[in-house]
């Protein structure tokens, strides 16, 4: 079962052209069976009709204190007692106002005001009411209130302006609500993770390279930052977006790698190493475009340094996480692995199972023995990798 199954959210549309976004929003949280029960200002309903997302929650919408439908006519406490977290999205530059304020003039202001769940806010308006001092004053007294404040992001404006104001995306306010929803079992940690394969020049267009997506490594560095980390995602050439939060350094051959791991690892506290990391690189690859001609073309390869070796036989490494795909055997190739680059932790999964696939199977070695993880997507397989390195590493150091 995933994290987020049968989490009840109650989440609050309020009057803004963003209120379209609440359909999708409301289809996203229901895809991760999420139980959402929506409450729009009178001002919503001129953007979107309760109808779309009564469709798409399942769900009566509510938009008056004084809806007939509720049983007992306590509109203002029913809907947040068995909520686990409120989401208002968007919220007006007015509403934002209401909560710093504790004003409850409406059915959403109300259960805002009297609710006992955790509040979270995705501002979206133009971007001169965004920075109005009267509005950053009362993001100032919410935040301090305890309230989580989710954006807004930088873009194009619906009125056609430019600047800070748009409500993040659907999939985003997603990512930060399971985000919150995570035990901050690393916060205040600096992690160093190098995901994604390497590329190793032939010429001036060709290279060695392998079928390393980068996904599984990306899944970590996002599950690290949901667990509260600082994180650096040193990452080889993938097609992925890298997790909204992390330092992101690019890199293309191992040895480029290497030389940015030697650059932040004295940084980390924690060093997952995820990367395919290409084992040979090409001794003198051409500048130029090799042509073809009807000779047999002979690379000469010089083994590639190996970068968690080198960081493991540091004076004072950081907890160092090791990664093994093995197509055979993997019990007894992942343990040797283990004691020969001296990991106390190692994660290991088969080739077939897991290289370019959204889902995996992981195997965990360490000194007390194997952990085989649930078969899972790799972001839950990260979380529950997370979740081990946190109670190792915390019982390393105390
Ligand atoms: O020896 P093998 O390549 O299977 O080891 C896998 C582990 O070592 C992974 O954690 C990988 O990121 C790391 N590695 C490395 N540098 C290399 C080869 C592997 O850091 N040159």
């Amino acid at each position: 079962m995933a994290d987020f199954d049968s989490k009840r959210i109650l989440l609050g549309v309020t009057g803004g052209i963003a209120a379209y976004k609440a359909a999708e929003l409301t289809r996203l949280l229901v895809g991760r069976r999420m139980e959402v029960q929506v409450v729009m200002t009178e001002a919503a309903t001129r953007f979107i009709t309760p109808v779309t997302l009564q469709a798409l929650s399942g769900k009566p919408v509510f938009v008056s204190l004084w809806d007939p439908r509720i049983d007992n006519g306590m509109a203002h406490i029913e809907f947040t007692r068995d909520a686990d977290a409120c989401l208002v999205a968007p919220a007006s530059a007015d509403f934002l106002a209401k909560l710093a304020h504790g004003q409850a003039d409406d059915l959403l202001s109300t259960l805002c005001l009297a609710r006992e769940c955790p509040l979270l806010v995705a501002p979206a308006m133009n971007r001169q009411m965004w920075q109005n001092p009267a509005t950053q004053r009362n993001l100032e007294q919410i935040r301090r209130d305890g309230i989580v404040v989710l954006g807004p992001a930088s873009g194009e404006q619906a009125c056609g302006e430019w600047g800070m104001g748009r409500m993040l995306e659907p999939c985003e306010l997603l990512e930060d609500l399971e985000a919150f929803f995570q035990p901050k079992l690393l916060a205040g940690k600096r992690v160093l993770v190098t995901a994604g394969p390497t590329f190793e020049a032939i010429d001036a267009v060709r290279g060695i390279t392998n079928r390393s997506s980068g996904k599984m490594g990306y899944a970590v560095a996002r599950a690290a930052l949901e667990a509260g980390a600082t994180v650096t995602l040193i990452t080889g050439p993938t097609q992925l977006t890298p997790p909204r939060g992390a330092k992101v350094i690019p890199v293309v051959s191992a040895q480029e790698m290497l030389n940015a791991v030697n650059a932040e690892v004295d940084a980390a506290d924690i060093f997952i190493s995820v990367a395919a990391v290409a084992d040979y690189y090409v001794l003198n690859p051409s500048e130029h475009k090799i042509k073809k001609d009807a000779h047999i073309l002979t690379l000469e390869l010089a083994p590639n340094p190996d970068i968690l070796a080198n960081v493991t036989s540091r004076p004072n490494p950081p907890f160092c996480v090791g990664f093994a795909a093995e197509s055979e055997n993997l019990h007894e190739f992942a343990e040797l692995k283990r004691r020969r680059k001296h990991l106390p932790l190692l994660a290991a999964n088969l080739v077939q199972e897991a290289v370019g696939s959204d889902t995996s199977r992981l195997t965990l070695f360490d000194d007390n023995g194997v952990h085989a993880l649930p078969p899972g997507p790799k972001i839950e397989l990260a979380r529950a990798l997370i979740r081990h390195i946190a109670t190792l590493y915390a019982a390393t150091n105390s």
